[in-house]
């Protein structure tokens, strides 16, 4: 379905919102918020908007950092984050008897689609103070880190994968 709406929708999107900083500094929210309010792509309906941000967001990643996401989130996030994203991996209970945090759940909109890619890394070199969350900036390279965002927000935007 995604896919159809691209080739309508996409030649519309003004370049500014297809660079890697656009990307980064804006939550799916704000993206959606700053289109909707383009004068350009007002006769679009909000779900073609949600669409277009999906499209942005998806032109940021590419299948094969999808796959490396993929995989690196199963080692190294699964076991607290869950294999599907939910938040309940097989440590998720100990972490909250320890820390009293469960760990994120990815496919929650109302925390996925108000975080942008930047916070997402943030949280991620830092790790989570406390939380059982371990800090990952030594671990892994920047653009590592980047290819497990791009995947993180499959959670939220999965059609095409
Ligand atoms: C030992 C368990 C554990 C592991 C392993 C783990 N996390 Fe977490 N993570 C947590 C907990 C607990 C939180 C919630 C922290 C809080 O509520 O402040 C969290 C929060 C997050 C957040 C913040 C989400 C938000 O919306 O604020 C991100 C992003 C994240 N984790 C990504 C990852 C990634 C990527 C990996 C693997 C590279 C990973 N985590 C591995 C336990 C874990």
């Amino acid at each position: 379905m995604l896919v159809r709406h691209l080739l309508a929708f996409a030649a519309m999107l003004s370049s500014n919102y297809l660079t890697p900083d656009y990307y980064r500094s804006h939550s799916p929210a704000q993206a959606y918020l700053d289109l909707r309010a383009d004068p350009t792509l007002s006769s679009l309906s909000d779900p073609n908007v949600w669409n277009l941000v999906a499209f942005i967001w998806r032109s940021n990643t590419t299948p094969d950092g999808i796959a490396k996401g993929q995989q690196l989130f199963a080692q190294n996030c699964a076991a607290c984050h869950g294999e599907s994203g939910r938040g309940d991996g097989v440590f998720a209970a100990s972490v909250e008897t320890q820390t009293g945090k469960f760990p994120a759940n990815f496919t929650d909109p109302a925390s996925m689609l108000g975080a942008s890619p930047a916070l997402l890394q943030g949280k991620i070199l830092r790790g989570g103070m406390g939380t059982g969350m371990p800090y990952w900036g030594p671990i892994f390279e920047n653009e590592t880190i980047w290819s497990i965002i791009g995947y993180l927000y499959t959670f939220q935007f999965d059609e095409g994968q």
